[in-house]
């Protein structure tokens, strides 16, 4: 058993108070490379905000779930060096799906859990997030439930349709469970196509897709159930044109990407939304910095000159969201 406390690790809690009440939401970025590591800490700590790593079911079979704990001990550590004095750095399991890996995770120096019981019955959703949380809260680690389905792929989770959150289920789910977090289904979906062509209008000028806006009157009910009550919103890349166009350009075939508008991502981050999800932007990023690279230098081979302006990228993309979305710059000194 390692206690993330020993790492130098944060859990959520003090993280989303603050981020309530002072209007801004933390970033919730996942990782599963070396790369994508160094520029979210770099990021955080040139804008001195507290930060989420967040690691999937998927990331840890690619990566080693020992080498991932290690790396964040490590980010700490870097962190540090960069000069940032005292790190808010939480290291998050994103999409746990049963109560072992939720249990593992704690057991492995993870400072807080997501279980997603969002799939399941209600009742079994409740007994599960339950459960976990129980384990949990013994060595203060801080637990994130879900409640309604979002359209797309989680993880190993798939889902046609989205089903909004009901409100009128929150307060019986976030009392019976005693979760610390509560993810909310409002229109936003995984991956780089978040909605189909069909449920946006065109441009007529540009001809890119124009997504539906969320549903805020779903958070509003939520939030006048459980006021102050922290909520996460997942799905929440923005699929910037400029990569997607970037991709498209050097040998990529990305048609239609659509994503959420950053300015409905502004909105939310000053309610109590106070964790926002973002991964597939990141990978969008790293995707085309190294086509660049490998289309126009073809007899590069070292890894180095595609990864090294990949990790500049994501680091851009990183402080862009920290500074004009989140607002959570300043916020860890
Ligand atoms: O919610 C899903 C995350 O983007 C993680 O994706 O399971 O491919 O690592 P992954
Ligand atoms: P995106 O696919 O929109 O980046 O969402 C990531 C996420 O919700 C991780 O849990
Ligand atoms: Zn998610």
């Amino acid at each position: 058993m390692v206690s993330y406390k020993e790492l130098g690790l944060v859990n959520t809690r003090e993280m989303f108070a603050k981020a309530i009440n002072g209007g801004y939401a933390i970033p919730a970025f996942n990782f599963n490379n070396m790369e994508q590591l160094q520029a979210i800490i770099k990021a955080s700590a040139e804008t001195k905000s507290p930060v989420i790593l967040q690691v999937s079911k998927g990331a840890r079979n690619y990566a080693n779930q020992t080498l991932l704990r290690y790396m964040a001990q490590g980010a700490v550590e870097y962190a540090k060096e960069l000069g940032w004095e005292h790190p808010q750095i939480c290291l998050h399991l994103d999409h746990g799906d049963t109560f072992e890996l939720c249990k593992s995770c704690v057991d492995f120096g993870f400072s807080s859990v997501m279980i997603d019981g969002s799939s399941l019955p209600y009742e079994e959703n409740i007994a599960l997030t339950k459960k976990v949380v129980e384990y949990a809260h013994q060595y203060d680690v801080t637990v994130e439930a879900e409640l309604g389905v979002l359209a797309g792929v989680e993880d190993d989770v798939q889902a046609e349709e989205s089903h909004y959150t009901k409100p009128e289920e929150v307060i019986d789910f976030a009392t019976r469970t005693g979760c610390d977090s509560l993810a909310i289904s409002i229109g936003t979906s995984h991956g780089a196509y978040k909605f189909k062509p069909e449920q946006c209008t065109r441009d007529p000028k540009t001809g890119k897709l124009v997504p539906p806006p969320l549903a805020f009157d779903v958070l509003d009910a939520v939030m006048e159930k459980l006021p102050g009550f922290p909520i996460v919103l997942h799905g929440s890349s923005s699929v910037p044109q400029e990569y997607v166009d970037t991709i498209n350009a050097h040998g990529g075939k990305l048609p239609d990407a659509v994503g959420i508008p950053e300015e409905q991502l502004r909105k939310a981050a000053k309610s109590a939304v106070c964790k926002i999800n973002i991964d597939s932007d990141s990978r969008l990023a790293f995707t085309a910095a190294v086509r660049k690279v490998f289309d126009e230098k073809p007899g590069e081979f070292d890894p180095r000159k595609y990864c090294g302006p990949a990790r500049d990228e994501m680091t851009k993309l990183y402080k862009h969201k920290i500074i004009e979305v989140l607002g959570s710059n300043g916020k860890a000194e």
